[in-house]
C-alpha cells in the first residue's frame, strides 16, 4: 500500500492524517474483515470506571483534542514539511515525548520536552535540546534507520519505534524527519575525550565499572570507541538533564536487542546488586560531570 501525500494536504493540518490517507486505511481494514479470523476468542475490556464509559471520551475529545501542539522547529521547505507530517500525524513522537497534565492530556506548553511513561523516561527532544546534546542530523537519521547510533541503542519504547516504525523510513523520509527534529547546528563537541580517559585512569571499583556502563570495557588502547559502535563521549543518557535513564541503564543493564541492518551491541550487565545507592549516585555524578557537559 503506498500512501502519497500532498504538500499542501500535509501542511494544512500536520498533527491529523489527511482524508485520501483515512480513506485509504478503511479500505485496507475492509480489506482485513474479508480475510479468514485466526480463532483467537475476544475478551472483555478490562478498563474500570469511569474509563469504560466510552461516551465520556466524547467530553475529552470536545475538551483536549485539539490540533495545538506548537511545532518542534521552525522552517518552510518541503523536507521540513514533510518531516514535520512525518512526526505529527504519522509517528506520534508528541504522544510519548510530551508531558501529560491531570487529565491525561499533552502539556503543549511542554511539547517533546520529555515525559514519564514507564521504566525508561522518554526525554526532551526538541532540537535545541538534541543539539546541546551532540547530535547531529546524520545521527538521528541512524538511529531512526537501525535503532542504534554513536549515542547509543534505542532502548525501552523507543526501541519498538524504531524496530516497527521508523526503520522502514525511505531514506527520503529519514532526511526529513531528521531535519524537522534538528534545527541545523555545528556538531556540538560538548563530550570531549578528557572524561573518557579520566574514567580509564580513575581506578577503583566504580571508576572501573563505568567503562562497562558506557559501553566501552571492550576497548582498549585509549580508543573511544566500543565494539558495539558506541562512541562513550556521546553516550546520551549521561547528558540528558534528567539523570533517570542513566540511573536505570546502571541498575538494569542494557539488552542486546535486535537492531536494523546489522547493527548489533554487547548486552550490559546491570549494577543493581552490585553497587549501593551511594556507589551509584556518585557513579552518576561522575559521568554526567565528565562526559554530559
Ligand atoms: C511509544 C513511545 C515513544 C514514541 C511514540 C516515540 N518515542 Fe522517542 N523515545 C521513547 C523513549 C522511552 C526514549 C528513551 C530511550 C532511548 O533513548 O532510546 C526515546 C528516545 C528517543 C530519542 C533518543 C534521545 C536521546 O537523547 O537519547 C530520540 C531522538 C527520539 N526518541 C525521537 C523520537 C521521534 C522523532 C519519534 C517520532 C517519530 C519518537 N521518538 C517516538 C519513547 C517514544
Amino acid at each position: 500500500m503506498t500512501w502519497r501525500l500532498t504538500s499542501s494536504s500535509t501542511r494544512r493540518c500536520p498533527h491529523v492524517l489527511p482524508d485520501d490517507v483515512t480513506r485509504r486505511q478503511q479500505r485496507y481494514l475492509r480489506h482485513l474483515i474479508t480475510q479468514k479470523s485466526a480463532a483467537v476468542p475476544n475478551y472483555e475490556p478490562d478498563l474500570k470506571f469511569p474509563f469504560n464509559v466510552r461516551v465520556a471520551v466524547m467530553f475529552w475529545n470536545m475538551l483536549f483534542l485539539k490540533d495545538t501542539l506548537p511545532d518542534a522547529s521552525v522552517g518552510s521547505t518541503t523536507d521540513w514539511n514533510r518531516g514535520r507530517y512525518l512526526a505529527n500525524a504519522l509517528g506520534r513522537c508528541a504522544e510519548c515525548h510530551t508531558p501529560r497534565g491531570a487529565f491525561g492530556q499533552m502539556n503543549g506548553a511542554k511539547a517533546l520536552q520529555g515525559s514519564t511513561l514507564g521504566r525508561v523516561e522518554p526525554p526532551d527532544i526538541m532540537p535545541a535540546e538534541l543539539v546541546a546534546r551532540g547530535w547531529t542530523s546524520a545521527d538521528l537519521q541512524t538511529f531512526f534507520a537501525t535503532g542504534i547510533s554513536r549515542q547509543g541503542p534505542a532502548f525501552g519504547e523507543m526501541h519498538q519505534v524504531a524496530m516497527l516504525s521508523t526503520q522502514y523510513l525511505s531514506p527520503g523520509d529519514l532526511r526529513a524527519l531528521s531535519t524537522y527534529m534538528h534545527r541545523r547546528c555545528a556538531a556540538s563537541t560538548h563530550a570531549g575525550a578528557t572524561g573518557f580517559r579520566r574514567c580509564h585512569a580513575s581506578g577503583g571499583r566504580a571508576g572501573k565499572l563505568c567503562c562497562r556502563v558506557c559501553g566501552v570495557s571492550w576497548t582498549r588502547g585509549g580508543g573511544q570507541t566500543s565494539r558495539g559502535g558506541i562512541d562513550a563521549r556521546a553516550f546520551d543518557a549521561a547528558s540528558q538533564g534528567d539523570p533517570h535513564n542513566l540511573i536505570v541503564a546502571m541498575l538494569d543493564g542494557v539488552d542486546a536487542p535486535e537492531f536494523a541492518g546489522t547493527e548489533s551491541i554487547q548486552a550490559m550487565p546491570g549494577f543493581a546488586a552490585t553497587l549501593s545507592d551511594d556507589e551509584l549516585a556518585n557513579l552518576a555524578n561522575y559521568l554526567r560531570s565528565g562526559w554530559g557537559g
